[in-house]
């Protein structure tokens, strides 16, 4: 099954009004690749006006979301928030937010669970630290990140799956193209086995870490790498050789 080459572009905590209209103004007037789907997540306070000013194709996701409906969440928003303002797609289980804001794979499944029943996309990231690569345990600690969301969504048609390894989000450090490849095929085996093969083989899986326009065309040659979701090299101009990787 063909899967749609895909390239998100997180921010993060960046960007300034005037910045993110030169990324939007950069990527209104480029020539993307037509085959390749691209989401860009900006911070949340540039939502609105990124998915009024994004053309081309351009889609715009969450890096966030909280997974109960309205209420008292002080600083949260919340899944009808995102569909009511048009927004598609939402970033979910970022080592920064496992990390930084302690979020659990439990937690992270029943986000995406929301999410998937409001009617948002989910790109749902997994991946190792350095020190589990090391003690040989990529697949069983990316597995069981995965193991979690399995256990609560049975339609995996609007999940994409970002293979991050935390060693290599903003480091400079990318995994190599065997690496990645070894990563997401066992990801896709796992798909395979624990969810269905139909799953396994419609399902988008995403490399992230460190690609950068020098990088991502080796990448993309892998069987298995359906794209990339890009940190640091999204907010440059080079974001468009990124997308138009395949070309
Ligand atoms: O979500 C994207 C990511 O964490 C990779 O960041 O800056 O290494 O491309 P970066």
């Amino acid at each position: 099954m063909a899967r749609t080459f895909f390239v998100g572009g997180n921010f993060k905590a960046n960007g300034s009004i005037k910045s993110i209209q030169g990324i939007l103004d950069n990527l209104n007037g480029a020539k993307l690749d037509p085959n390749t789907e691209v989401v860009i997540a900006p911070p949340s306070i540039f939502l609105l006006t990124t998915a009024e000013k994004a053309s081309n194709g351009v889609k715009v996701s969450a890096q966030n979301v909280f997974h109960k409906p309205d209420g008292a969440w002080t600083g949260e928003l919340t899944t009808k928030m995102l569909v009511e303002h048009g927004i598609e797609w939402v970033i979910l289980g970022h080592s920064e937010r496992r990390t930084l804001f302690h979020e659990t794979s439990e937690l992270v499944a029943d986000k995406t669970k929301a999410a998937l029943d409001a009617g948002l996309n989910v790109i749902l990231c997994i991946g190792e630290t350095l020190e589990e690569r090391d003690a040989g345990k990529t697949l069983d600690v990316c597995c069981s990140q995965l193991k979690a969301v399995a256990d609560k969504i049975q339609d995996w048609s609007k999940v994409v799956i970002a293979y991050e390894p935390v060693w290599a989000i903003g480091t400079g450090k990318v995994a190599t193209t065997e690496q990645a490849q070894e990563a997401h095929e066992g990801i896709r085996q796992w798909l395979s086995s624990s969810v269905s093969a139909d799953v396994a083989a419609a399902t988008r899986i995403l490399y992230g870490g460190s690609v950068t326009e020098k990088n991502c065309k080796d990448l993309a040659t892998q069987p298995d790498i359906d794209g990339f979701l890009v940190g640091g090299a999204s907010l440059k101009p080079a974001f468009v050789d990124i997308i138009n990787s395949k070309l």
